[in-house]
């Protein structure tokens, strides 16, 4: 049983989640069942998430982290994940136009290196077009791999102790969080996965910690603002913890 408009209000606006991360699962399926090519898939999974970003912003959560392609995606057919890769770049595009409209932060987090010449530059334009509005914060995790990101925590530190710039007994979790690409963000406190599988598959490792897992059988490109408010009153009915009673 879902949610539909008129429950909105049982949402506590009070207590929303501050930083949502959400696997999308599920594109290539949706379009097999449907007959098309996985491409379609991942059209229609856009499109979702242009709604998502929308209703997590008008309710006020303040961070949210998609995961759109991973450091493992490029064992995709070249033909895939050149379609996703030049989808990203529409979806960068478009959003300066629609989402900056909306006040919406864009940010990319992941390993830029790998990535072509034209995206990345397209990244540097969103995020600079976007980067005084103050509405959510929508991190893209683009060629993001939460083990890549941790690895490239240890190698800073590393260096800066080699440098002298601290020492070993100094460093803590929080030195550990200002090397990560989530730098100066809150933790991952609600996750949402998509499409029935329930791992964690390389996001956000150390970001969700203390994270309420939320799984559903909906695949992604049928992932509706009435199910994120289903996972949001889900959430605040839970009782958390942190490790202690
Ligand atoms: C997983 O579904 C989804 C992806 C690997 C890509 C996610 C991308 C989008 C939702 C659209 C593009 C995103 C942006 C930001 C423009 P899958 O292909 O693994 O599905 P399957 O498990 O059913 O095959």
């Amino acid at each position: 049983m879902f949610f539909n408009k008129k429950n909105k209000n049982e949402i506590d606006l009070t207590r929303l989640p501050q930083h949502i991360g959400v696997i999308m699962d599920g594109n290539g399926r949706w379009a097999r069942r449907r007959g098309l090519p996985r491409s379609a898939g991942h059209s229609a999974g856009a499109d979702a998430l242009k709604k998502i970003i929308t209703e997590a912003n008008n309710l006020g959560v303040k961070y949210i982290t998609v995961y759109a392609f991973s450091t493992e995606n490029w064992k995709r057919p070249k033909e895939e994940v050149d379609y996703l890769m030049s989808l990203l770049l529409d979806y960068l595009r478009n959003a300066e136009k629609t989402l900056a409209g909306e006040n919406v932060v864009i940010r990319a987090i992941g390993s830029r290196k790998e990535l072509s010449q034209e995206i990345r530059d397209q990244i540097i334009k969103t995020e600079e077009f976007t980067k005084n509005n103050t509405g959510i914060v929508m991190n893209i995790a683009l060629n993001y791999g939460a083990r890549e990101e941790i690895t490239n925590a240890v190698r800073e530190i590393c260096e800066d102790v080699k440098n002298g710039k601290t020492d070993i007994d100094s460093i803590t979790d929080k030195m550990v969080e200002n090397h990560l690409y989530t730098k100066g963000q809150p933790d991952v406190d609600l996750l949402i996965r998509t499409s029935g599988e329930q791992r964690l598959s390389n996001f956000m490792l150390w970001q969700v910690s203390y994270a309420e897992m939320w799984f559903t059988n909906k695949l992604w490109p049928d992932f509706k603002p009435k199910h994120l408010r289903q996972a949001i009153y889900d959430f605040q009915n839970r009782g958390r913890r942190f490790g202690g009673v």
